[in-house]
């Protein structure tokens, strides 16, 4: 291998500065080269997963084309762009774009205002994503915003900001389409969606603020670049790094030659799939062939048979080209281009489009691949080069299943693919369905084709391929050969599911699971393709071959991908508000423009400390284990290795309150942290870590789900309950008793910014200084001075902003700091700890899993008279927060329904699982899951709507809960009422009803579901608050208070208190950070109380500050604000000041059953309406209206973005989010690629939200915290599907009643659609095998 001396120097441009690296390290890839190196230490391009799969990272790349003598501008994620990939091309971020100390761009400051910004985390890679699109489209349509949005995930505001900022670039779309007249539909002259005589406003920004977006002021590309670009000797680069070696061959013929010296070596296209190869799997490649563009990898030719694309084509390019040829072509002859289109734009998001390459795709043969199914049903093939020569190679079964005759020889390049032409007589189409719309693997997918016999239905040839059904795509050959000669007709049909099934046979426990779920859509997407190709045939000769039945005709479709719309209604301020308050208006959240800047800084975008450490851990493999030996030799032994931490360095407390920093004798879950390897780089810390030997010996019994749990007796907290009125003898007088179980599984917070610390040890008295994000820094404080034995008053916890919390980091973070604090203690060495996003999942675990168990008694007009009811979550192996989150469950367990004679219990169950935690909602999304699902089937056994069961037993008047508190639900009849009118909801029900009688394979359901959420905590001093407030001789104000900044704006809230009380412009007012030091013991910032007690505790401060100036001010009182700041200094009045909230004065007596448990409730409702694919599980949201009973919004953008990014965070719990483990507790999902979060995709395509206005005298300025009701709300969505599928399953013959366990996925869907697909797969006796994942709930 050459040394690394004699490298080139690789050249490309960041932001319009050249960069030349002398020996470019071929192992290190944009993202980090852009955030870690010195030279640049660009940190506004975020980590958020390291593979692709969250956008967080997306940078514009743009290279020039000397064929075409274009400039090609294309998003990409820059944790799978290797640097050496980058040679010539000019590189984009989104300092480059705009920021604060230059100039903010028009798409920062439009999605800034818009709102689209919360936590910021995601903002870099989203304004990367529209300013590219922007840079290739100034005026997009809708379709191209969604579709530029797809590959960027966000956890906090639920997109439709986001897409309505990136609307405002296309002309005329500012407006509400909703009368598609281009008039708004808050236009009060027609049937309005809003009664005249409230005082609603619409308008959450003011666009005639907006820049204009200058498409000519953007940078020029290099004119370097375009010189490399053109220079007619390019010779062949090499790029040597410290362990590998990057090959850029310039011709063809160059490139054959090395592959020729090295076959073994990776043709580096995207990198899409060997790039995660290496970060996932730890393969290594000492050499990299990298090739540049030349012509032979990118033609496209169109021939008389078909088209040949080039290899090196992207996948956005191979859409393009297919766009063209398709558009030019007569349809009979591109069916095969058409299947590809459909697939292309659903494939991974828009950044992996661009990147991924045809040729990567065809040869990396992934067994989830979307396009290959089609090319080999197209009967494509490929050609391939080696320097021995040319061939063609079908591109079939054999070469797809890797048989031996056909693979690919490691020196063989695959040049281009030729997809034939389809004939008249022939159809094709491919079929997927995924977890998630777009960016989704398939869980299963196919291309399929047929011919005919000229002018008849009898089959000449007919082709099968699956993917995600066995390592790789598989044709179902025998099956298809059997076929031949047969007519296209339903016996062919059947004939053909009963073969195929028995042809590809997914064993009961496959890698991935859903396993009877992947085999029923085998057959369902066969009879798709066989309703597609009857249809056709019907097109082809309508008198000859009958078309399907017209209620048939839906299933022949796939959702659409529409852009999502709607309006945002809340109360306008009072018009004699002074001008200058700025409380009740939508203010911007304060650090929105430097979210969308990158200029907002996270904890790993501190620059580095000098003499700075990474921390990796080691973590157990096993639920429950004696560790019998820990061998750290070979670790420390490692290049840049310094220590290797374990539970013997800590000094203090190992155990605090139940929770273990470092595991030591035993092991409880898989996940737990047993040592950590400090050294100089991660890089070095990760290598070493891997390199600890853990010996252990199993324990039994090892518990991992609620039921093992409730065999073993195995609890974290005692019974918690509440009872009233007499349950026994109401049951014996009633009507009906049902019973159930539901079950409602876990969900992950996926906060974008996943758990980060910084550990500065101090010089002087045992001194620690933390960064981290943290919803509670005071936890931490604790943790850390137990783990260290050092007072509290040493250890410093300073929290700026966290990417992203939602309850994930209340606890966790007190853990992980003391981790870190022991690593940097015994180095003495500052240490930085980022969790990677797979180990943040696996040990940080999420929301409980419950399980609900029901007895419900009722009289036949579905009036509830008794209910008992027990609830158990499965906490995992230590105490967190399962104890609270258990009384949370059985307080709020009535949600808004009277029931007089009520019983509910609770417990929190003890596992070998990670430890559960708090997340949005504190146990409430999940119980009230239950209460829904058991009215529900109240109302089915008594033949009446959901709704009206809802209606007869909610709550009417002053009443008290079953706690026997006094509550009056005023607010709740308004929401309910306004909700069911509003949103039209008895007719939509109707046209669902009439549309379901039309269509047997697609239904439509409805759901409306009304919330009681009860705010704040139980106990009283978890209520309390305090403020510290400055002023400083210029005027300027210093605000800091014990609340943290999770993106839900509550530091901007704390600002318009400030400015109101004090009187003074926002401008004057600094928020800058959360610190132990400046308000000691504060508490959690979580349960929706944020704003409520800083709020207080800062109205406190400042109205302390007021009393003593208003001698002075009402001496001058003309005077001005510095005057007076200036006067009072003078006179020696003190300018800071302490502000307090004592709390709220809660209480609940357990022994007792009763208490005044929570200072007031939020109440809500929303509808959403779904419709189903009967035949693949799929769904889509067709739209949603919430009425959330905001009291007085402070801020009504924060409250609508908490509602929303709420809302959409419940529904993607109810719907798409599905935690996998393995029955030995291992967390199989733990990453964006296997743990779905929604996406733009996913959200309603119509979405209204109403803040209603009530009165809140209790809390601040008459307000209501809502954080976290919303999240419940998208149970709506839930509902809606189990309306869809009861549908279903009534007109297939089954009964109303079947599960309604949480999330409905599409695999829960469909298997609940129970057909003759369902009944015709096999099943496999469950005690014969061990399934891949279990559920724990
Ligand atoms: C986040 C994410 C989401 C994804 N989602 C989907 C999805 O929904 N559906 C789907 O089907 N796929 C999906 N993929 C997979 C993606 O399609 C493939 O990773 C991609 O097409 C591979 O192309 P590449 O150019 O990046 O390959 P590379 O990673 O550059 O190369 C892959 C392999 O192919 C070989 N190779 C490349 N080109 C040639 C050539 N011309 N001749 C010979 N060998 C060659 C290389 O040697 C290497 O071994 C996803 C990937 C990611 C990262
Ligand atoms: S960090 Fe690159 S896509 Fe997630
Ligand atoms: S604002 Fe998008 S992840 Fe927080």
């Amino acid at each position: 291998m050459p040394s690394v001396s004699n490298s080139d120097e690789l050249i490309f441009f960041v932001n319009g500065r050249k960069v030349v690296e002398k020996s470019p390290d071929p192992e290190v890839n944009l993202l980090f080269y852009l955030r870690k190196v010195h030279i640049l230490c660009l940190t506004g391009t975020k980590y958020g997963c390291g593979g692709g799969g969250c956008g967080a990272c997306t940078v514009m790349v743009s290279r020039y084309d000397p064929k075409s003598k274009k400039i090609h501008h294309y998003p990409a994620t820059a944790c799978l762009v290797p640097i050496c990939s980058l040679h010539g091309a000019a590189i984009t971020t989104v300092e480059g774009v705009g920021s604060i100390r230059k100039r903010i761009h028009p798409v920062q400051e439009r999605l800034a205002k818009c709102h689209g910004t919360q936590c910021g985390f995601c903002s870099p890679g989203m304004v990367m994503s529209i300013y590219t699109l922007l840079r290739n489209h100034p005026e997009p349509t809708p379709d191209q915003i969604t579709e530029a949005l797809g590959g960027n995930l966000c956890r906090c505001t639920g997109y439709r900001p986001i897409v309505e900022s990136v609307k405002t670039f296309s002309p005329g779309s500012t407006v509400c389409q909703m009368k598609g007249s281009g008039q708004c539909c808050m236009d009060p002259d027609e049937g309005s969606f809003v009664s005249r005589e409230e005082k609603i406003c619409t308008k959450l920004y003011n666009e005639d603020e907006f820049q204009p977006l200058d498409p000519s002021q953007e940078p020029i590309f290099p004119p370097e670049l375009i010189r490399m670009a053109e220079d007619p000797d390019k010779r062949r680069l090499t790029f040597r790094g410290p362990r590998t070696t990057w090959f850029v061959p310039v011709t063809l013929e160059d490139l054959l030659e090395l592959k020729s010296s090295y076959p073994k070596a990776p043709l580096v296209m995207g990198n899409t799939s060997v790039g995660p190869s290496i970060k996932f799997k730890g393969e290594f490649h000492p050499v990299f062939i990298s090739p540049l563009r030349f012509p032979e990898l990118h033609l496209v030719k169109n021939t008389e048979n078909g088209a040949t694309i080039g290899a090196g084509q992207s996948l956005a390019q191979l859409k393009d080209a297919l766009d063209f040829l398709v558009s030019e072509q007569p349809k009979e002859k591109t069916k095969t281009f058409h299947a590809l289109l459909k697939h292309l734009r659903t494939l991974a998001g828009p950044q992996i489009r661009n990147m991924a390459s045809l040729g990567g795709h065809m040869v990396s043969r992934p067994n989830f691949s979307d396009l290959n199914p089609i090319l080999a049903a197209g009967n494509a093939t490929i050609n391939v080069m080696s320097k021995e020569g040319e061939q063609q190679i079908p591109f079939d079964d054999a070469f797809l299943e890797g048989s031996p005759e056909t693979k690919l020889k490691p020196e063989w390049v695959m040049v281009s693919v030729s997809i034939p032409y389809t004939t008249q007589w022939h159809f094709v189409a491919g079929l997927r369905l995924a977890q998630r719309q777009e960016n989704a693997v398939a869980i299963v997918n196919a291309g399929m084709s047929v011919e005919f016999e000229e002018g008849t239905n009898t089959i000449k040839d007919l082709q099968m391929f699956f993917g995600s059904v066995a390592p790789t795509v598989v044709s179902a050959s025998q099956t298809c050969k059997q076929l031949i000669g047969r007519q296209w007709d339903d016996q062919m049909l059947s004939d053909a599911c009963r073969w195929v099934l028995e042809e590809i046979r997914i064993p009961a426990a496959a890698q991935g699971g859903m396993v009877e779920y992947r085999r029923t859509l085998i057959v369902s997407l066969l009879f798709k393709f066989y309703l597609k190709v009857r249809r056709w045939l019907n097109k082809m000769d309508p008198q000859k071959f009958p078309d399907i039945p017209e209620k048939f005709v839906s299933a022949l479709d796939d959702f659409p991908i529409e852009t999502p719309q709607g309006i945002q209604m809340f109360q306008c301020v009072d018009p004699n508000q002074p001008q200058q308050d700025p409380v009740g208006h939508p203010v911007m959240h304060q650090s929105a423009i430097k979210h969308a800047t990158g200029e907002a800084i996270f904890i790993d975008d501190m620059p580095p400390v000098d003499q700075e450490l990474f921390l990796a851990v080691v973590t157990s493999t096993r639920a429950h284990a004696k560790i019998t030996s820990l061998d750290a030799s070979e670790a420390l032994a490692c290049p840049g290795v310094v220590d290797v931490i374990t539970a013997e360095d800590v000094p203090g407390e190992n155990n605090h309150s139940g929770e273990i920093f470092y595991a030591q004798d035993e092991v409880i879950c898989v996940g737990q942290i047993i040592c950590a390897v400090a050294a100089d780089t991660y890089a070095h810390a990760k290598e070493a870590a891997k390199r600890v030997r853990i010996a252990y010996d199993d324990i039994e019994p090892v518990i991992i789900t609620i039921e093992q749990a409730l065999e073993h007796n195995s609890f974290l907290s005692s019974e918690k309950k509440i009872e009233q009125g007499n349950v026994e003898y109401a049951f014996k007088h009633v009507d009906q008793v049902i019973e159930g179980e539901i079950h409602v599984e876990g969900q992950e917070h996926f906060y974008m910014e996943t758990q980060s610390i910084l550990a500065i040890p101090q010089a002087e008295d045992k001194e620690m200084v933390l960064h981290l994000g943290t919803q509670f820094p005071t936890h931490v404080q604790e943790y850390v001075s137990a783990a260290l034995k050092v007072p509290r008053s040493r250890i410093a916890c300073h929290m700026k902003r966290a990417g992203g919390a939602f309850g994930g980091k209340v606890t966790k973070p007190a853990l992980l700091g003391a981790v870190t604090a022991v690593a940097a203690n015994k180095t003495g060495r500052p240490i930085r700890f980022i969790l990677e996003r797979s180990a943040d999942m696996l040990i940080t675990a999420g929301r409980h899993p419950l399980l609900g168990k029901y007895k419900i008694g009722f009289m036949n007009n579905g009036e509830i008279k008794a209910a008992d009811v027990e609830y158990y979550i499965n906490g995992g192996c230590t105490p967190d927060e399962s104890e609270m989150v258990i009384e949370f469950i059985v307080l709020k367990s009535e949600n808004a329904y009277s029931i007089p004679n009520f019983r509910c219990r609770g417990r929190a169950c003890k596992t070998n699982l990670p430890s559960n935690t708090a997340f949005r909602g504190f146990g409430f999304p999940q119980v009230a899951v239950v209460v829904e699902a058991y009215i529900t089937a109240v109302a089915s056994k008594c033949n009446l709507l959901p709704e009206e069961v809802k209606e007869i037993n909610m709550y009417k008047q002053t009443s008290k809960t079953a706690y026997k508190q006094t509550f009056n639900p005023e607010p709740l009849r308004r929401c309910w009422k306004e909700c069911l009118e509003k949103s039209s909801f008895y007719a939509r029900k109707q046209a669902a009803e009439e549309f379901n009688k039309k269509n047997y394979w697609k239904k439509r359901g409805l759901a409306v579901i009304p919330m009681k959420y009860s705010i704040g905590m139980p106990i009283a001093f978890y209520n309390q608050a305090a403020a510290l407030v400055h002023i400083y001789l210029d005027g300027s104000v210093l605000l800091t208070h014990g609340g943290c900044e999770l993106g839900q704006g509550l530091y901007t809230k704390m600002i318009q208190v400030a400015s109101r009380e004090l009187n003074i412009p926002q401008s004057y007012v600094h928020l800058s950070e959360t610190s132990t030091v400046t308000v000691p013991n504060a508490l959690f910032t979580a349960g929706s109380l944020g704003t409520d007690v800083n709020g207080k505790a800062v109205q406190n401060a400042c109205q302390i500050l007021l009393d003593r100036l208003s001698p002075i001010i009402r001496k001058n009182p003309k005077g001005k604000w510095k005057e007076w700041v200036a006067k009072a200094f003078e006179e020696s009045i003190s300018l800071s000041a302490t502000g307090y909230f004592k709390g709220y004065q809660t209480n609940m007596d357990w022994e007792k059953e009763e208490g005044d448990a929570y200072p007031y409730y939020v109440y809500g409702a929303a509808c959403s309406e779904v419709e189903v694919d009967c035949l693949t599980g799929a769904h889509k949201l067709l739209r949603t209206d919430i009425f959330m009973d905001a009291a007085f919004s402070i801020n009504p953008a924060l409250d609508i973005g908490q509602v929303e990014g709420a809302f959409v965070q419940g529904m993607g719990f109810h719907t798409i989010e599905e935690l996998k483990y393995s029955p030995e507790g291992v967390l199989h999902s733990r990453g964006p690629d296997d743990y779905k979060i929604p996406t733009v995709t996913e959200i309603p395509e119509e979405l209204y939200v109403s803040l209603v206005h009530s009165r809140n005298p209790i809390a601040i300025y008459s307000s209501k915290g809502l954080g976290e009701a919303g999240m419940f709300l998208g149970s709506s969505v839930l509902f809606a599907i189990y309306d869809a599928v009861t549908a279903a399953r009534r007109e297939r013959g089954m009964s109303d009643t079947f599960p309604m366990n949480s999330p409905a996925t599409p695999e829960v869907i469909r298997m609940s659609c129970t057909d003759q697909f369902t009944n015709m797969i096999p099943r496999d006796d469950p005690s014969t095998f061990t399934p891949w994942s279990i559920h724990v709930s």
